[in-house]
């Protein structure tokens, strides 16, 4: 395959995944973007700003993208150059918007349509689970499914105005470690909680009722084992319930607290987060965003 165009630019948002009671399966994409932009090249050159990433080709975004190219029948090299304000082991995806970066960008540069669902599969296998990359390349809330067939996979875009603050506590947290804490069998109760809960939230945003969000945002399959890596996480969750959000969650693995809340009421909700973190002992920032509607595969194609 012949590279068709002279650079492919990609815009891949941020994601909150295990949105809710949606362990591995639910994922909302929101307004923060990383930028990437591949280049043919004699050899490997990478330039990426704003994240502390490997700057050569053992770079996330671009082996990914080389494993798209060859999928492709493509073995050249390429001049990656990106930035990324998404912030790193916090939770909201940087490591699936550079997959799905690496991998759309590739596609577009050699002039390749795989089917979204091919796209899908093969980000899903880079990053091991599907829910932040099934948001990044899709936009919305998506709901993703494996089955013996792959993934399904459907995007439901909230039908009310939905904002997300993101209270971003001065931590790390490697998904690999949090992973690690979940226990491999849970109590039939605790599945059921969150059958309901999980099933609510999608009729919830489908619907755009505010009044059924309210009790539609709890988990019992990870927030609970990973809440210890979160100093004050419950109170955090508390916080934005009372400031008038519909509800808090861990975002992806955490340590991001993201609440869904009503345009207006926003700001409080995440400046309620901050205070209590602060009352835990741990400094935050709050990014005011909301569901980002467009996806990595939604941008409009490179020069
Ligand atoms: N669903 C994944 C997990 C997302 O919870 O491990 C990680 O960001």
């Amino acid at each position: 395959m012949a590279v068709t165009l002279e650079r492919a630019t990609v815009r891949v948002p941020a994601t909150v995944a295990n949105l809710g009671a949606g362990f591995d399966v639910l994922g909302a994409a929101v307004g923060l973007h990383a930028e990437i932009t591949l280049e043919p090249a004699d050899g490997p050159q990478v330039s990426v700003a704003g994240a502390d990433v490997p700057q050569d080709d053992s770079n996330l975004i671009y082996r990914s993208a080389v494993v798209a190219a060859e999928m492709l029948g493509y073995r050249g090299a390429f001049a990656l150059r990106a930035t990324s304000p998404i912030p790193q082991r916090s939770g909201l995806g940087s490591s699936a918007a550079a997959i799905v970066g690496g991998v759309v960008a590739a596609t577009r540069l050699l002039g390749g349509s795989p089917e979204p669902d091919r796209l899908l599969a093969l980000a899903a296998e880079i990053e091991g689970h599907p829910d932040n990359v099934a948001a990044a390349l899709f936009g919305g809330v998506v709901v993703v499914a494996r089955d013996e067939g792959g993934f399904r996979w459907v995007k439901v875009t909230p039908a009310l105005p939905l904002a997300v603050a993101l209270a971003v506590p001065a931590l790390e947290v490697e998904t690999d470690r949090a992973r690690r804490l979940l226990p491999a069998q849970v109590a039939r109760e605790d599945a059921v909680f969150n059958l309901g809960q999980v099933a609510l939230l999608v009729a919830a945003l489908g619907q755009g009722r505010g009044d059924l969000l309210r009790g539609a945002l709890g988990d019992r399959l990870h927030q609970p084992y990973r809440a210890a890596l979160v100093p004050g996480f419950e109170r955090v969750v508390a916080a934005a319930v009372e400031a008038g959000a519909y509800g808090a969650v861990l975002s992806g693995s955490g340590p991001t607290v993201a609440a869904l809340a009503a345009p207006e009421v926003a700001a409080a909700a995440g400046e309620a987060m901050q205070d209590a973190f602060r009352r835990a002992g741990v400094g935050s920032r709050v990014i005011v965003t909301a569901v980002e509607t467009r996806g990595a595969l939604d941008e409009p194609r490179g020069a």
